[in-house]
């Protein structure tokens, strides 16, 4: 195999691409000897004197001749004569690759030359183009961050590929490999389509009459839209012929869509038009999502790691309202999209988690206009509008949308596969699936713990007379296990009952009941009845109690504190946190007790108080379920002792909370100790330290509010997940006092 750097590297074409690579090589040191063929002895000259190439030729084979490594860089239609013409020049040993934006008809011109493919062949396609061209263009970190697709056949030297590979990382590129049908049907979408519709934009423009005009006062969607409208006219030419089959399919997908578009303003059509934009501006910031690595797809990359700082000390003051309540913000929208009318929500969570629940029903068709400053208007569709999603559901970390939404989709005509992120991917599915295969479901899990992704087979239920009634005995208490089945209950023939062992949150009961579903509750027995219609309401979502458990750990354990929560739910099921605070000898107040859309709501004002530790009641254990990593944070400060116990459901949240929160203290030099089913800890000197969240929202948040009590700086791992419940946690505790600050570091 070929070592770096390589005796002689031949050019045939010397572009952007080709130049750019010239520049790398040579500033890199990776080839001895460069060559290059032109069909422009003035581009040859300029590459010489800009010392890019060692010797240039008109004849292509001239230039190869010797090369260890030959890059076809020209437009691709000269591809099979210019392959004609190196083959007699081509050593066995010589690695050829290419750059050309289509790759099947560059496979196509090595067999018509060569009888096969030869082996030694590499094609390839850098997508780092820009609407520049020429020599003078090229730069040597054209490539840096760039994706490199490369298409080997089966028969594809593996050492010519490594070579190829190796070239294209030295570059600083990302490289990737598929085949050569899927990368030009990809690019026909992704490249192709969008080049020919700025050409053309700007084409017709400049034919109408004022067109003069018409580019005066173009602006920022003319510019944005038509930037790569001033690319190489020859180059995509040849792209367009060469590429012609996907292309044209392409097309007919686009110009379907706006024949829906025409039709839709034709008719004045609102809905379909609010459909198109808000799916469209959905998608688009899916995508951002996606190429910035932020928490919404950060299964998918790897990227920056979001690191917390939090200096030692303050004290909290302030009014302050936290966010909308994620397990309301998910049902709003689940029940406002199943309804028949329009629902508004106000003060919605606009965290990924619920976010994830929004995207999921565009996804299935529901157009929902929003968030917007927590407002979002969702266009119901019914209990049987919903329709299938053009592919999986991707839920990020949010086991709610996930247990909840396989009751919905268990019921519906279609299939569907919902997949989440590297953390609800550990989560336990089953505990969902085996009430609700006792519906009649035909539900799958993965793996032999029973985790995502899960496959929904609605249409064979369906085939089958749809999903039954059941009775059933919740071995766990869970609200999302209870919420999935009484909502698979909306479709089922006859009655759903559900028991719980203990109390869980009520929230899917009292909604449905907001949207006109009769409900019967008989103490831990909820039953629905099939059949029944959700008719549109409005909706104000109160703060997250679970993220004013901050806040009121906060204010507890930070001398001189005082703060108001404002607005806060608290929903019987959810206030084990002002409970247990209350137990022991927080100084908490709640005050203005009034009823939003059926959920109970108050203000809360937290002071300063010497805690001590305590035996926490089993029957407060449910309703501060997600409250207990900032409780373990307070009984840290506490004097004595704190035991929890019959919380063995900690282990399967969004980390194994009782393991990752027991490591964070000890770290801090707290006494902590784990136990199958809760924790001991030692209230006690808090010092610094580094602690690993393990992406888990809660965690992090928690140990940022241990720094107000900490003797050092705290410094807190993998926090991006904050985005999940809490997105602008860092802003608000910085303004009631916490000396916190966020920092990214390149994550391994
Ligand atoms: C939730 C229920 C709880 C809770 C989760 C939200 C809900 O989970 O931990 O954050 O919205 O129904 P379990 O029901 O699994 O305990």
């Amino acid at each position: 195999m070929s070592r770096w750097p390589l005796r002689q590297v031949a050019f045939v074409g010397l572009g952007l691409i080709g130049s750019s690579l010239a520049r790398l090589l040579r500033e890199r040191g990776l080839a001895e000897r460069i060559t290059a063929s032109s069909r422009s002895a003035r581009t040859l000259a300029t590459a010489r004197q800009l010392g890019l190439i060692d010797i240039g030729y008109a004849d292509p084979a001239d230039a190869v001749r010797g090369a260890d490594l030959v890059i076809l860089a020209m437009p691709v239609n000269a591809t099979e004569a210019v392959m004609r013409a190196i083959k007699p020049a081509l050593s066995a040993q010589t690695v050829v690759t290419d750059v050309g934006s289509t790759k099947g008809n560059v496979v196509a011109a090595a067999q018509a030359v060569w009888g096969r493919v030869p082996t030694t062949f590499v094609p390839g396609h850098p997508i780092a183009g820009s609407e520049q061209s020429g020599v003078l263009a090229g730069r040597a970190n054209l490539f840096a961050g760039h994706k490199v697709i490369l298409t080997p056949l089966p028969d594809t030297d593996p050492a010519a590929l490594q070579l190829v590979e190796t070239l294209w990382r030295q570059a600083e590129a990302d490289v990737l490999t598929m085949s050569v049908e899927k990368h030009d049907a990809v690019l026909a979408r992704t490249s192709h389509l969008p080049h020919l519709l700025a050409f053309s934009l700007v084409d017709t423009l400049a034919r109408e009459s004022h067109n003069l005009d018409i580019f005066r006062y173009a602006a920022g969607g003319f510019r944005d839209f038509t930037r790569i409208a001033a690319s190489d006219p020859l180059m995509w030419h040849d792209i367009f012929l060469a590429n012609r089959e996907a292309v044209l399919q392409a097309l007919d997908g686009f110009e379907a869509g706006t024949d829906a578009l025409r039709q839709a303003i034709t008719s004045g059509d609102s809905e379909t038009l609010l459909g198109i934009f808000t799916r469209a501006r959905a998608a688009r910031e899916h995508f951002t999502h996606m190429l910035a690595g932020t928490a919404y797809a950060k299964s998918m990359t790897a990227e920056k790691e979001l690191i917390y700082t939090v200096q030692p000390g303050g004290r909290m003051t302030g009014r302050v309202r936290v966010p909308g309540d994620k397990s309301i913000s998910h049902r709003s929208i689940m029940l406002g999209s199943l309804a028949d009318g329009i629902t508004d929500v106000t003060g919605f969570l606009e965290g990924e988690d619920a976010l994830a629940t929004l995207q999921a029903f565009r996804d299935m068709g529901v157009v929902i206009e929003g968030p917007e400053r927590g407002r979002v208007r969702i266009h119901g569709v019914g209990l049987n509008g919903l329709k299938a999603p053009p592919g999986p559901l991707y839920v990020g970390n949010s086991g709610t949308s996930m247990r909840l939404l396989s009751g919905i989709l268990a019921a519906q005509a279609f299939d569907t596969v919902m997949t989440g992120d590297a953390s609800l991917s550990k989560r336990p599915m089953e505990r969902i699936a085996k009430p609700l295969r006792l519906m009649g479901a035909e539900i799958q899990t993965t793996g032999e713990r029973g985790t995502p992704p899960v496959s929904v087979h609605g249409s064979a239920v369906r085939a089958k007379g749809g999903l039954k009634g059941i009775t059933y005995d919740m071995p766990v208490a869970s609200a999302q296990v209870k919420s999935g089945v009484l909502l698979a209950g909306l479709w089922a023939d006859g009655d759903t009952t559900v028991t719980e062992p203990a109390p869980t949150r009520d929230h899917t009961e009292r909604m449905l009941k907001g949207f006109g579903y009769d409900v019967q509750v008989s103490g831990p027995t909820v039953t629905i009845r099939g059949g029944g219609r959700l008719t549109a309401t409005a909706i104000d979502v109160p703060a997250d109690i679970s993220s004013a458990a901050f806040f009121l750990v906060a204010g507890s354990i930070a001398p001189n504190s005082e703060l108001v929560l404002e607005h806060v739910g608290i929903n019987p099921t959810r206030v084990g946190v002002i409970n247990i605070l209350k137990a022991m000898g927080g100084d908490l107040e709640v005050f203005n007790e009034r009823e939003v859309g059926g959920e109970p709501v108050a203000d809360i004002r937290v002071r300063s108080a010497q805690l001590k530790g305590i035996r926490i009641p089993q029957d407060q254990v449910p309703l501060a379920i997600d409250e207990f990593p900032s409780l373990f944070i307070a009984a840290a400060c506490a004097e004595g002792t704190t035991v929890l116990t019959g919380a063995e459901e900690l282990r399967v949240k969004e980390s194994d909370r009782i393991q990752v929160m027991a490591d964070g203290l000890v770290t801090l030099g707290i006494k902590a100790e784990p136990t199958e089913d809760g924790i001991v800890i030692e209230g006690g000197k808090l010092g610094g330290g580094e602690i690993i969240s393990h992406g888990d929202h809660r965690i992090a948040m928690s140990f940022a509010m241990a720094g107000l009590r900490a003797s050092a700086p705290i410094v807190i791992r993998d926090c991006a997940n904050v985005a999940t419940s809490f997105p602008d946690f860092l802003g608000l505790a910085r303004r009631c006092g916490l000396a916190i600050s966020a920092g990214e570091r390149e994550s391994v």
